[in-house]
């Protein structure tokens, strides 16, 4: 679908502010995101478009019912990486190709199990200590940049 940039994946996440701050990373980074509903917020929610700042309607964004229809959406030949604690592999040790997908789960709970253990080869972390996670956000940016950064 989206070969011009990178495609950031929210899995039914749950705060305005996150999102909209994730908003504005895409749109720095020529990258589309794509909300799976349930949404924990309404998409006119005031904290979301404070935190995407005036940005927030030049966003590319693609809403969808659920992952299923999102990858049914797309080419075969489309690659996906799933963020999460969990994983074998660090997010440095990939090589990104315009058009990945970046997958983030939820603040409280991240991504499903079922779907993690579906892609298990696939799945990625950021290492870190100290605390059980990073906030959603944060964790996006490091990715996102990353990716971006090896296309230069
Ligand atoms: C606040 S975290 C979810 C925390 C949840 N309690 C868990 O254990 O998965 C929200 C999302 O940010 C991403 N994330 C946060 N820290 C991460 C890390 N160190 N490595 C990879 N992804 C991370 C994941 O996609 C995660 O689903």
């Amino acid at each position: 679908m989206e070969r011009s940039g990178f495609n950031v994946v929210l899995v039914e996440p749950e705060i305005a502010p996150n999102t909209g701050n994730i908003g504005r990373l895409c749109l720095a980074t020529q990258s589309r995101l794509h909300l799976v509903k349930p949404l924990g917020f309404s998409l006119d929610d005031r904290k979301l478009k404070r935190a995407g700042l005036d940005y927030w309607d030049e966003v590319k964004l693609r809403l969808w019912n659920s992952f299923d229809d999102l990858q049914r959406a797309q080419s075969s030949e489309t690659r996906y990486f799933f963020l999460t604690t969990k994983a074998k592999y660090a997010y440095y040790d990939v090589m990104f190709h315009k058009g990945d997908f970046l997958v983030f789960g939820r603040e409280t709970k991240g991504l499903p199990e079922s779907l993690l253990a579906a892609n298990i080869d696939n799945c990625i972390t950021i290492p870190m200590h100290g605390t059980r996670s990073l906030n959603l956000a944060t964790a996006v940016a490091i990715v996102l940049f990353e990716a971006v950064r090896q296309q230069a």
